[in-house]
Parts: C-alpha cells; structure tokens; sequence
C-alpha cells in the first residue's frame, strides 16, 4: 500500500513516476517508511538531541532527506524551463516553480521543503487508511460483497476506473473510507499552541481560558468510536451511515483530516486513493485475514498504523473471466 500511494504521491508532486510498485530492489520505498519512527522520536524528545549528536537512524534520516533532495532538483530544472516556456504547471513542484518566476520570495529550499511534505504527509495517512479498508472487507463478507456488486455496476468491464468521475461514482467504496477513518483514525491528534491569550466554550455552557503558548493536544476524532447519538451502534462498522449524505463527511468534532486554515490539503486525493483501492480489489480477490502474527492492532508512531494486519489474497479470476469473456485475464 505503501508504494502505491508514494507513487501516487511522487507523481502528484513532481510529475515523477517511482514506479516502486514494480521494483525489485532498494529504493526510496524501503527508506521512507523507517522515517516516520525517527519523527515521532524527535516529536516526543524531551529536548532536540539530533543537534548535538546523532543517532544512525538520524543519519539514515538525513541520507533519505538528501536523496529526496537529489530528485527534487533533477525535476526542479525541468519544471523551470516548462514554466519559463509559458506551459501551464503539470504537477505541484511546477506550480511552486511558477511563482518563483515572478520573483515572489519563495526559496529554492522552501520549495523543497513544500515537496517533501507533501511527499510525507501523503504516503503514510493513505496507506493505512487502504490497508485497514482491506482489513474491513476481510472481516465482513457482507459489506465485501456490496463493494464487489457496486463495483461491478460502476465499472461494468473496465478493470480499473478510467478517471476521477468514475472514482466518483463509488459511493459505497467511499463509505467504507469514511467508515474506516471513523474507527481508525490515522490522524488521531494534532499538537497545537495559541499564539494568544484566548477562551474556548466547551459544551457544557462553561468557558476555558488558555494563556498564550498552552500545549494543546487536539482529539480529531474524540468519541466518534463511542457517540450513539450521531452514530448509533457506534462501534459497529456500518458504511452504510454516509450514504446519500445522511452524515457530513466532516461533522466536528470528528475530523479526520483536520479543519481551519491548516486543513488537509490531500482530503480528495485520499478518498479518491483509497476507495479505489477498496473498490477494485474487492471486486478482483476474496481477501480472508491471517491471524498467525497475532491480533490486529494500531500502533502510533508519526501516524496512527496497523500492525500484524496480514491478508489471504484470493484472484477471482474464473469470476471475471465469465462474466468478461471480452478481456478475460490468466
Ligand atoms: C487518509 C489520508 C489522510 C489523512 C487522514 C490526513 C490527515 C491530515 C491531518 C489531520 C492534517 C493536519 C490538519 C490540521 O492541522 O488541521 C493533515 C495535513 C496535511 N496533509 Fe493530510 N491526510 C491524509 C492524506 C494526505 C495526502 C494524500 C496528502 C498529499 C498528497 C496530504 C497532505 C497534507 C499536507 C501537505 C498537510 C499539511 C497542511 C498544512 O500544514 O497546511 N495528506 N493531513
């Protein structure tokens, strides 16, 4: 899952295909993941050590930061001379590049940094979120089957969406998403600071001053796993919630991508990532859980992620192969 998004996400980023789906050997896809570990070290370090000395996998960190950097410029040289030549942006560096034409502040090394995390922050989240959709569509039979019937509706005898209107037309592989980011939060918090003196309104009717420069910790989702009066059977995993809009997809406080100025900018992106991976392989495999590395867990690290989580993937090619005697596959 994880190269999937990356390589979704390099190509958004800098019009680069990694293609690491495909790769055999070592690559960025192997070094990205061991990042997100040293992150959350760094974010819960009582003091920034990597100042002083580092560890090695501060120096894997670093060696990581210069490769990606060593891509970045390659295509920044490319990106400007397409802008110079009036092209409009194709990708996101590109349309960083665009302002850096007319001399509006933006540094080279902002640009980078802007890459990076968009390259960081879209890998992960998505593919957790995917993985644990599997994970749902293994544990329920039932709701796999209405994925697989919607699918087959949607998609007729295509293999996989066309374009982004179809994704669109995937309702119920997108409840499932909603549903998942319900129960499994990837985003579960978020660490803020007042810059001001200010006072929130709780929902008990009473005021709480916070002086400026509080720690904050921002509970994205608090009680969406409890909540009967907006999710009766909470704990139960019912897409069938979202649908035709019974929910908002974003009612605070649930907010699983966030809300304010800082909001996900990657929020369509992701939904599109996701049920489009719950949608086609739903239809394509039976997916059956593998309990031999012990119960599914979540584990937080820089994210929230799934751990032991591991599938039986069945192809149900005889399935398609009869209904789709036009493009039967082997
Ligand atoms: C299921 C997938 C995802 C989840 C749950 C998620 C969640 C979040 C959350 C909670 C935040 C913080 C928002 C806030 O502070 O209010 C955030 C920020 C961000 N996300 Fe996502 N995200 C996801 C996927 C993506 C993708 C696919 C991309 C880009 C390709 C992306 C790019 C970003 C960026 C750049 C920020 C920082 C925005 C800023 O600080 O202004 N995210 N995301």
């Amino acid at each position: 899952m994880m190269r999937y998004t990356l390589d979704v996400t390099s190509g958004l980023a800098m019009g680069h295909d990694l293609n690491s789906l495909e790769s055999t050997g070592e690559g960025l896809h192997r070094r990205l993941p061991m990042l997100f570990p040293t992150f959350a070290r760094r974010i819960n370090s009582p003091f920034p050590y990597w100042r002083r000395f580092k560890l090695p996998q501060d120096h894997r960190l670093d060696a990581t930061v210069d490769e990606i950097k060593a891509l970045v410029k390659e295509h920044f040289a490319h990106a400007r001379t397409r802008v110079a030549a009036g092209e409009p942006p194709a990708n996101f560096l590109e349309a960083l590049v665009k302002p850096l034409e007319n001399e509006s502040g933006i540094t080279d090394e902002e640009v980078f940094g802007n890459v990076l995390t968009m390259l960081l922050a879209g890998e992960d989240t998505t593919s957790s979120t995917a993985a644990w959709a599997l994970h749902f569509l293994a544990e329920h039979p039932d709701i796999a089957a209405k994925v697989r019937a919607e699918a087959d509706e949607v998609l007729g005898d295509q293999r996989v969406p066309g374009d982004p209107a179809t994704i669109g037309r995937l309702r119920y592989a997108e409840a499932v998403v909603h549903e998942v980011l319900r129960l499994q939060p990837v985003a579960p918090m978020a660490g803020l600071q007042n810059l001001r003196d200010m006072t929130v309104a709780l929902s008990d009717g009473h005021e709480l001053f916070l002086p400026a420069n509080t720690p904050i910790v921002v509970l994205m989702s608090y009680g969406a796993r409890r909540d009967t009066t907006r999710f009766p059977d909470a704990d139960v995993f019912r897409p069938e919630r979202w649908l035709d809009g019974r929910l908002p997809a974003e009612a605070l406080p649930f907010a699983p991508f966030g809300s304010g100025p800082r909001f996900c900018p990657g929020r369509n992106l992701a939904l599109i990532e996701a049920a489009m991976v719950t949608s086609v392989l739903g239809r394509h495999f039976d997916l059956a859980g593998d309990r031999t590395a012990g119960m599914v867990r979540e584990r937080m690290s820089f994210s929230a992620y799934p751990v032991n989580l591991r599938l039986h993937v069945q192809a149900r090619r005889a399935a398609w192969n009869s209904a789709n005697p036009g493009s039967a596959v082997r």
